[in-house]
C-alpha cells in the first residue's frame, strides 16, 4: 500500500538554482541565506524535495557543472555553515534537499587537473584521460555540438590532449583509476555525513572509454555506479540516487539495474513528446513513448519534467522530429541550442494560460515523480539575448520592486526579465499570491490534487480507447484507493469525449463539478479532467 512505499516514489521535487533564487547580501548573487527566507514558498507549492543545483566553487564556465573543489560551497552562495542552516531549516519544514554531484568531470581549475598538467608524474596525471593524439575514441559523439569542435583538447602546459565530453573546460575524470573512485566515495559521505537526503548525479552515461563503442552506457560505467549505490545502502540507508542519463528508455533501464543501481532515472524521452502532442494535437507521441517503456524494478521509480535548467533537450526524437519541433517551438535561431531548444516552458505556450492548464495537468497525472523548475510556478519568462542556458536561469520574480526583489544589489547576475507579458512588474510571486486564479495558486491546487490522489502519485497507468486522435484518456488505479480517469483535448477545437461509466466527480474542477454518467462529455479546447467516482 501507498504508505509503505519509498519515500521518493511518491514525492514531487522542485528544481532550485540558488543564484537565482534570493540575495540576501546584496552582491547580486542568490545565496543559502536569502534562499532559507523563501522555503515557505517552496513548500506552498506541496513539494517534498529540493534539489540543489551545483552549489561549489567553480569557475562558473557551465554555472558550477564545472566544479573545482567538490567539498566547499562557492563563496557567492555563502558558506558551509550557511549550507547546513539551508539544510536544517528545509528540514524542520519536512522538506528534503538533494544535490548535484558531478562525477563525470570537474573544472579545469580544480587542484587536481592543475597539479595533472603541470607535472606527468604526478599522482593526479592518471586522474584524468590523456593522449598525444586527438584519435582515439572517434565514435563519441559531441554533446555541446555548438561550441566544442572536439572532445579533445590540446593542453599546452601538459603536452598532451584531455579528454571532455562536455566544455574544454570540464575534463572528465579517468575512471579506470581506482583513486578517482576512492576520491568520489568520499565526496559522496562528506554531504551525506551533513545529512543531505541524496544525490540528482550528472551526466552518469559517460563515466568510462572503451575504443569501437560510442563511449556511453558501458558496463564498466554500472558496475561503479552499483558500488556507489552500495555505499548509500550500506552507510546511509533511505537516501536517494537520481540518474541524469539522456537516453532511450531501453537503454536506462540498466541504470536502475536489479534495483540495486539508481532507485531513480529522469525520463528524458518523454519530456518532448509533451510539447509534440500539444502542438499537434495528436497523442499519439504520448502513448508510443509509453508503450515503449520497460517495467522498472520494485522500488525504482522515473522522474518526469516538462523543463529545467538545460536546453529543452531533443536528443531522444528523430532527426525529422527534431526539425519540426525546431519549426514549431524555436522559429528565432537564438532560440535554437545545440541539439535543444533554450526556452523556458510559459513562453513555449505562447502564455496561454489552457495550453499550461492542459500541460501541467497532463504531467501530474502521469507515472513518475514530477519535478518542477524554479520560477514554472509562475509562469516566467526567458531572455533569449543571454548566451547559452542563462535565459532560462534568470533572478525569481518575487515582487514588482526593483530587481523583482531578488536583489538589493546595484546589478544582479543577470537582468530580472522586464519585457512584458513576462515584465517583473506584472509577473511575480506576490501580485500571483493574491489572486486565486494565478498559476501559482493552480499550481498548488494541481499539486495538492495530485498528492491526494494516491492512484496519481503511483498507480499503474491503463489506456482508455477514444477515437479522436486529439483526446487522450487513461485510468490510473493502485490498490485500496480510487482510480482517477483522466482526460484531456489536445486540440485548440472542441471534441466530443467520452461517455463516462458512472457518475463521476472531476478533482480539476474547484467546484467538484460531478458529471453524470453516459453523457457524452464536451471536451472544450485544451480541456483536462481528472475523474473519480461520485461516492
Ligand atoms: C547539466 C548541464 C551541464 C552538463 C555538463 C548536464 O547534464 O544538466 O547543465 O552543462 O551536465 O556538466
Amino acid at each position: 500500500m501507498s504508505d509503505t512505499k519509498p519515500w521518493y516514489q511518491e514525492a514531487v521535487f522542485f528544481e532550485l538554482n540558488i543564484r537565482a533564487y534570493r540575495d540576501s547580501d546584496g552582491d547580486g548573487n542568490g545565496d543559502f541565506r536569502g534562499a532559507i527566507t523563501k522555503l515557505d514558498h517552496i513548500k506552498s507549492l506541496g513539494v517534498d524535495c529540493i534539489w540543489v543545483q551545483p552549489m561549489y566553487p567553480s569557475p562558473l564556465r557551465d554555472d558550477g557543472y564545472d566544479v573545482a573543489d567538490y567539498t566547499g560551497i562557492h563563496t557567492d552562495f555563502g558558506t558551509l555553515d550557511d549550507f547546513r542552516a539551508f539544510l536544517d531549516a528545509a528540514h524542520a519544514r519536512g522538506l528534503r534537499v538533494i544535490i548535484d554531484v558531478v562525477m563525470n568531470h570537474c573544472s579545469i581549475d580544480h587542484p587536481w587537473f592543475q597539479a595533472a598538467r603541470a607535472d606527468r608524474n604526478s599522482p593526479y596525471r592518471d586522474y584524468f584521460v590523456w593522449s598525444d593524439t586527438p584519435e582515439k575514441y572517434k565514435e563519441a559523439r559531441i554533446i555541446f555540438l555548438d561550441t566544442e569542435p572536439s572532445n579533445w583538447t590540446y593542453d599546452t602546459v601538459a603536452g598532451q590532449y584531455f579528454w571532455h565530453r562536455f566544455y574544454s573546460s570540464q575534463p572528465d575524470l579517468n575512471y579506470d583509476n581506482p583513486a578517482v573512485h576512492e576520491e568520489m566515495f568520499n565526496v559522496l559521505r562528506f554531504w551525506l555525513d551533513m545529512g543531505i537526503d541524496g544525490f540528482r548525479a550528472d551526466a552518469v552515461p559517460y563515466l568510462y572509454e572503451r575504443e569501437g563503442t560510442n563511449c556511453e552506457n558501458l558496463p564498466e560505467t554500472h558496475v561503479f555506479l552499483k558500488a556507489v549505490r552500495r555505499l548509500l545502502d550500506a552507510e546511509y540507508p533511505g537516501r536517494v540516487l537520481i540518474a541524469e542519463a539522456n537516453q532511450w528508455p531501453e537503454d536506462l533501464l540498466p541504470y536502475f539495474g536489479d534495483g540495486d543501481e539508481f532507485q531513480v532515472c529522469f525520463h528524458f524521452p518523454i519530456m518532448p513528446r509533451l510539447y509534440m502532442a500539444l502542438k499537434r494535437g495528436d497523442k499519439t507521441p504520448i502513448i508510443d513513448i509509453l508503450n515503449r517503456t520497460p517495467p522498472i524494478p520494485p522500488g525504482t521509480q522515473w522522474m518526469t519534467f516538462l523543463r529545467n535548467h538545460d536546453e529543452l533537450t531533443l536528443e531522444m526524437v528523430t532527426p525529422e522530429e527534431r526539425q519540426w519541433m525546431w519549426e514549431q517551438y524555436a522559429p528565432e535561431l537564438r532560440m535554437r541550442l545545440n541539439l535543444g531548444i533554450r526556452r523556458r516552458l510559459m513562453p513555449l505556450l505562447d502564455d496561454d494560460r489552457r495550453r499550461w492548464l492542459a500541460l501541467n495537468a497532463l504531467f501530474l497525472s502521469l507515472p513518475g515523480t514530477p519535478i518542477l523548475y524554479y520560477g514554472d510556478e509562475i509562469g516566467m519568462g526567458d531572455n533569449i539575448w543571454l548566451e547559452d542556458r542563462h535565459g532560462c536561469r534568470t533572478p525569481m520574480q518575487w515582487s514588482a520592486e526593483r530587481h523583482a526583489g531578488f536583489s538589493e544589489a546595484a546589478r544582479t547576475y543577470q537582468p530580472v526579465i522586464d519585457q512584458p507579458p513576462y515584465d517583473y512588474r506584472t509577473r511575480n510571486a506576490a501580485a500571483q499570491e493574491a489572486d486565486p486564479d494565478s498559476y501559482l495558486n493552480l499550481t498548488r491546487f494541481l499539486i495538492a490534487t495530485r498528492q491526494g490522489q494516491p492512484a496519481l502519485r503511483a498507480g499503474a497507468l491503463a489506456w482508455v480507447e477514444t477515437s479522436d486522435a486529439a483526446v487522450l484518456a487513461f485510468r490510473r488505479m493502485t490498490e485500496g484507493a480510487p482510480a482517477v480517469l483522466c482526460l484531456f483535448n489536445l486540440s485548440d477545437s472542441v471534441r466530443p469525449g467520452l461517455a463516462l461509466p458512472a457518475d463521476m466527480r472531476d478533482l480539476l474542477s474547484r467546484e467538484g463539478r460531478v458529471f453524470a454518467a453516459k453523457q457524452q462529455i464536451e471536451l472544450a479546447p485544451f480541456a483536462a479532467h481528472w475523474f473519480v467516482e461520485e461516492a
